[in-house]
Order: C-alpha cells, then structure tokens, then sequence
C-alpha cells in the first residue's frame, strides 16, 4: 500500500512551522521562529503577520528539500484553521488554499488545540514511544490556552474544564515580564528555577471548582508581590529568584496536577496526555511523572519537547487522521480566531 505524504502548516501565532510526514513518520520540521516579539512582552500580531508572509515560502521550500520528496508526491495539504491569532491565521490558510488549487491535491483544515493533543500520534512524539489508546485525557497548556478534554477518538473530544480567564502560559509570560525576562517568558522562568527552593514563597491557589481553571488571580498575586518587593529593596528579587520562580513553577504545576487528579476521579479515565507548550516545563513534566509512579493504574503521556511548542507536524498528522477518514475541507473555507469544536 502506498504511503501517505501530507504537508502541514502552521501559523496561529509567532512560529511559523512546515512539516512534511509520511504515514506517521516525521520527514521534515521547519520552525521559523519571530525574535521580533521579545523585546515587546508578547505577540505584536501585525508584526507577526508580516513575519509569517516573509518565512513561510522559505519553510516550505525547506520541508520539502529536508524531506528529500518531489512535491509531486505530497497527497494533501493541511493547516491551522483556528484558533488563533486571525492575520497570521489568514497567511497560512492563503498559501495553504494556492498550494492545494497549484498541486490540484485536498485542503484538510486544523483545530490548533485539537493538533496539540494529536501530535501524540505522531511516531515516537512522546517519552513513552507509543501511541495513547482511547478514551483519555488530555491536558492543553500553552500560551492560548488551558484545557481538559475527553477524548473519546481522534476526532471526538469533550471540553471538560477550560480557564475562565488568563491561560497558564499567559501567565507564566506576564510574571516573567515584571520579573524582567524577555518573550516568552516561561522558559526562562524554568531557567532560574534551576537549583531554586520550591517551597520558600507561598502563593495561594485560586479555587475554581469543577475542572474549570483561573490564572489570573494567581499573576495578580504573584505580580503584586514581586513588584512591593522590587519598590523597596531592588536587590531582594536578584538574590531571591531562583526561589521566586521555582515557588511560582512548582505551584502552577500543582494546579494542574490537582485539577487532572479531580477528572481522573469524576471520569474514571486513567490515562492522561500532556500537551502544549508549557507541558515543556521539567516541573510539570515531573511532578505528572511521579504520580504515574505512586499510582500503577495511570498512565501518563508526555510529549517530546520538540513537540510540545507550536510545530508543523502536529498539523501533518492531524491533517493526516482526517485524509484517512476523508475528512477534506472546501478551498472557501475561512479561518477563525476563538475556540471552536
Ligand atoms: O503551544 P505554544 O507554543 O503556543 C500556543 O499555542 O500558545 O505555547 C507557548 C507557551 C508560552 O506561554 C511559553 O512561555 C510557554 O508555552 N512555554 C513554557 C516552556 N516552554 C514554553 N512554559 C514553561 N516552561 C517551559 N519550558
Ligand atoms: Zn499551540
């Protein structure tokens, strides 16, 4: 049986990523990432819409040359759709639809949030090197977004919490900006944590019930702190932040353990996917990875880091799991900025 070759593109917001994959194998990656945005203390989405128009022919070639394929041989094309950031939304789905009509191949259009969770079905994206079964549940952490959804199959997925305010990564950004860190600022919060006393600054946890999640309290909190903090001795947050920002990782990292604790024990699903940029963190990472070893029954998925951040691949294969189900989009199809199942 002939192998699937799909081409995926993804630009919801500043990384412009291409991925070319055959059946479930990654051939290419190309990530182009924006710089531009770190002096800024976020996503200047205009700039990142210029940027998008300015890489993406240059990542596309790129795939296509490190997958060492014609582009004769690509079967379809798929792309972020939504949600996301709707001019940088707007480039990809434009060279997406001419790319589709110039090769005469299908579109097959993507849920960016929907992607994060199937990028585990990639080959060998996650630590475990196997493919999760069904029904599970997925944890989204990324800069847009933080979720917990039921998935049933590929293509059926129940939102059972999501924040009803600012999303973990927002946050992480936000406090790493007064912390005076560049965009984004998760990693280096991560950075400084390094050899940091987790327990030495006590935030307090908002409390949200149901599964549903609430950040902004908590920057509130923590931003208020740092900044009485930096007003009356400038050198108390240099001297103490590898404790400051291994308080602020591993107190985030226990909301969401504790939420995914409450679905595993509502839905009686054991098997959790991480997923999303800030599922990058080591603490996270660890603390979901301990659980697995107190508790035998569960089973944790967690991705590779190259797939936790934005990346085309995990656009190819959700484009991919729809081509073999004939799920193919029309060319009049428009993108779409807030979440949509
Ligand atoms: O998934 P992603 O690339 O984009 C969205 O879909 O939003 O996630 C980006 C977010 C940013 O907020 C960034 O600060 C955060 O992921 N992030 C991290 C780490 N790496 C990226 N947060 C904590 N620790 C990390 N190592
Ligand atoms: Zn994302």
């Amino acid at each position: 049986k002939k192998k699937t070759i799909i081409l995926g593109i993804e630009s919801s917001c500043d990384d412009t990523g291409v991925s070319i994959i055959q059946n479930r194998k990654v051939l290419s990656n190309i990530i182009i990432h924006q710089k531009i945005h770190s002096k800024y203390g976020g996503v200047v989405p205009e700039l990142a819409s210029r940027l998008h128009d300015q890489n993406i022919t240059k990542a596309v070639q790129q795939a296509i040359f490190s997958a060492k394929i014609h582009r004769d041989r690509i079967d379809a094309i798929s792309f972020t759709l939504g949600p996301g950031l709707i001019g940088p939304l707007l480039v990809g789905a434009s060279f997406a639809k001419s790319f589709s009509m110039g090769l005469e191949i299908p579109l097959l259009t993507v849920n960016h949030v929907q992607a994060h969770i199937l990028s585990h079905f990639i080959q060998n994206a996650n630590i475990n090197n196997s493919y999760p079964n069904f029904p599970f549940l997925g944890l989204v952490i990324s800069g847009g977004h933080t979720q917990i959804i039921k998935v049933n199959d590929f293509f059926q997925m129940e939102i059972l919490g999501s924040t009803l305010d600012d999303s973990v990564g927002e946050s992480l950004d936000k406090i790493a900006r007064i912390l005076g860190f560049y965009y984004p600022g998760g990693p280096m919060i991560e950075f400084f944590s390094k050899n940091g006393n987790q327990k030495k600054f006590i935030f307090s946890k908002p409390i949200v019930s149901g599964l549903d999640f609430s950040f902004s309290g908590f920057k509130s909190d923590v931003s208020q702190f740092i900044k009485k903090k930096l007003k009356k001795n400038t050198l108390f947050v240099k001297q103490n932040l590898s404790d400051i920002c291994a308080s602020i990782q591993n107190i985030i990292a226990e909301i969401l353990l504790e939420k995914v604790e409450k679905a595993i024990s509502q839905t009686g699903i054991s098997r959790i996917v991480l997923a999303g940029g800030v599922s990058a963190n080591h603490e996270i990472r660890r603390l979901f990875m301990s659980l697995s070893k107190k508790n035998k029954k569960l089973e944790i998925f967690i991705p590779k880091k190259e797939y936790t951040t934005d990346n085309g691949a995990m656009i190819a294969i959700t484009g991919l799991l729809k081509y073999e189900r004939k799920l193919f989009d029309s060319i009049h199809i428009t993108p779409y900025s807030k979440f949509k199942t």
